[in-house]
């Protein structure tokens, strides 16, 4: 009954988690935003939700693009009433040459739609969301924020900036009525990480994650990381001196 008649906005609704979790809370009979850049993936997507039982708009907006964004949220509260659930879930691995060698505009690009496209969401949800008292907020962060890891730098920078920015905000609106939920998955079979030569450990099936994020949202859970064996070693890996952490990490190649 979570998801009946809420009012959901979702970013990065175009492909792999995203679409996914849209078409699992339409069936749950919500009203879904949708937005993303390709305006002719959303369109079918609305015309699934909608089949398969939820109400949805959709948004071909790029999450950096602050006006817009703002626009996307207002259409959608005026035809609606509310927004009670944000999910920012935009995001790019920006796993190519010029953000591995450091070129400074690809860095830019995905800390930019990472975790100032995440900003923008939620600057354009939340006072409404303060002054109804209710509300939740979440963010699809990553295991990768944890600690930097190699040939990961913008990735790894986005991520942990996106949980740390949602973590203080949670401490500033949580006794206002509103929830922040911070989900840090591991690695999900999607098209980001699609293409990738070497074995990412603990590779999770797209549709075998999608109840984990349902649930940390269901029970507006603070943090919620998974597959828990990679979550148990990150958390681990959290605690090492650098030396140590230095000699493990980065062995990794699973960027690669
Ligand atoms: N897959 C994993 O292993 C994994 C693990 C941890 C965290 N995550 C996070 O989960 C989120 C979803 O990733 P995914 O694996 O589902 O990847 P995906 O299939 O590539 O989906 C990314 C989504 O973000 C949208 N997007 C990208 N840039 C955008 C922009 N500038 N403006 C608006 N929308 C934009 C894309 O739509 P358009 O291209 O149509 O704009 C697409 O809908 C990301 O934040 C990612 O970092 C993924």
């Amino acid at each position: 009954m979570f998801w009946k008649d809420k009012i959901v906005f979702l970013t990065g609704a175009s492909s792999g988690i995203g679409e996914a979790l849209a078409l699992e809370i339409a069936k749950r009979g919500a009203t879904l935003g949708l937005l993303a850049r390709r305006e002719g993936l959303l369109k079918e997507l609305a015309e699934k939700c909608e089949r398969n039982g939820g109400k949805a708009r959709y948004f071909a907006v790029d999450v950096t693009d602050a006006n817009a964004v703002t626009n996307a949220t207002a259409s959608l509260r005026n035809e609606f009433g509310k927004i009670d659930i944000l999910i920012a879930n935009a995001g790019i691995g920006g796993n190519n040459a010029e953000t591995r060698s450091l070129n400074a505009e690809a860095v830019a690009k995905v800390i930019n739609i990472n975790l100032l496209g995440a900003v923008n969401a939620v600057s354009a949800v939340l006072p409404a969301m303060l002054k109804n008292k209710s509300g939740q907020l979440v963010a699809i962060s990553s295991l990768a924020g944890f600690r930097g890891l190699p040939k990961s730098a913008a990735y790894s920078a986005s991520k942990a900036g996106m949980t740390a920015f949602f973590e203080s905000v949670r401490l500033d609106v949580q006794s206002k009525g509103v929830a922040v939920t911070i989900i840090q998955p591991g690695f999900i079979k999607t098209p980001l990480t699609s293409g990738r030569a070497n074995k990412m450990p603990f590779l999770m099936e797209l549709e075998d994650s999608i109840p984990l994020f349902l649930k940390a949202i269901e029970r507006r859970k603070k943090f919620a990381a998974f597959p828990w064996q990679l979550a148990s070693i990150v958390r681990l890996g959290r605690i090492f001196p650098a030396w140590l952490y230095d000699r493990i990490a980065r062995r990794a190649s699973f960027r690669e």
